[in-house]
């Protein structure tokens, strides 16, 4: 289980996060939400080790992660798919899923894993990660993540201007991520997709988080979501 216990950060002297708490258990979707704004990609950030925290804590399995660098963290299993999917724009597709598989000494059985879960890259292996359509580069930063063969994975809005289809591959690998026991935290906008997929709800309002509901509470009360989200 990841556990985020109140934990706080600032970009420079502007505190962002003053408060923020998360649980995410193996094979459950955690969606983390929140206005525009609101902290989430910081949270995801912080997860990360890419901004330190002022105070809180951050622990996967009862290890502390707040205190290891980046690469460690990721070394812990922990595959991020950032915000506005940040490739290695001039590598490969090949080069690309190489530099994820190294990061945990995975291998050919990982990569043919991979593969197998995106046959559309399996035919652009060659083919810069610039070249590729937005869905594409969504599924090549997914893959990337994937050849962690993670415990954890981090999805910041995934689905951000892709068209249907996309959607929805993305949208069975997360379910089938869910299925392997992995602790998925999404971020996501579009709340049929948060009312499909969502164990648990996380909101966070202005760096702070105000309250965790089921997804039963969720379908059982159609207002909550466009109140937290105010849409
Ligand atoms: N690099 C930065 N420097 C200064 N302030 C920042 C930086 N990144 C984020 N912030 C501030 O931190 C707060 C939280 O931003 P964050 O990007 O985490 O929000 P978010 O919930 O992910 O929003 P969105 O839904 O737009 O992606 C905002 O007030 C934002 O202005
Ligand atoms: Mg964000």
């Amino acid at each position: 289980m990841l556990e985020i216990a109140d934990i706080h950060a600032a970009h420079g002297r502007v505190p962002t996060l003053t408060g923020v708490s998360l649980r995410a258990r193996a094979g459950e979707i955690t969606c983390l939400l929140g206005r525009n704004g609101a902290g989430k990609t910081t949270v995801m950030r912080c997860i990360m080790g890419l901004l330190p925290i002022t105070a809180g804590a951050i622990m996967l399995d009862g290890e502390a992660l707040h205190t290891l660098p980046t690469e460690q963290i990721a070394r812990r299993r922990v595959g991020y798919i950032p915000q506005g999917r940040r490739l290695f724009a001039e590598l490969s597709v090949a080069e690309n899923i190489e530099i994820g598989l190294m990061t945990c000494g995975e291998g050919r059985d990982t990569r043919d894993w991979v593969l197998d879960i995106f046959p559309r890259l399996r035919e652009r292996l060659g083919q810069r990660a610039e070249t590729l359509s937005g869905g594409e580069q969504q599924m090549l930063a997914t893959a990337r993540a994937l050849c962690l063969r993670p415990r954890v994975l981090l999805l910041d809005e995934p689905t951000e201007g892709l068209q249907p289809s996309m959607i929805e591959q993305i949208r069975q690998v997360v379910l089938r991520m869910k299925a392997e026991g992995v602790a998925v935290v999404l971020v996501e906008q579009r709340m049929e997709a948060i009312l499909s997929m969502a164990d648990h709800a996380a909101f966070i309002e202005t760096g702070r988080s105000i309250e965790t509901v089921s997804a039963a509470a969720l379908r059982a009360d159609p207002t909550i979501l466009p109140r937290h989200l105010g849409v």
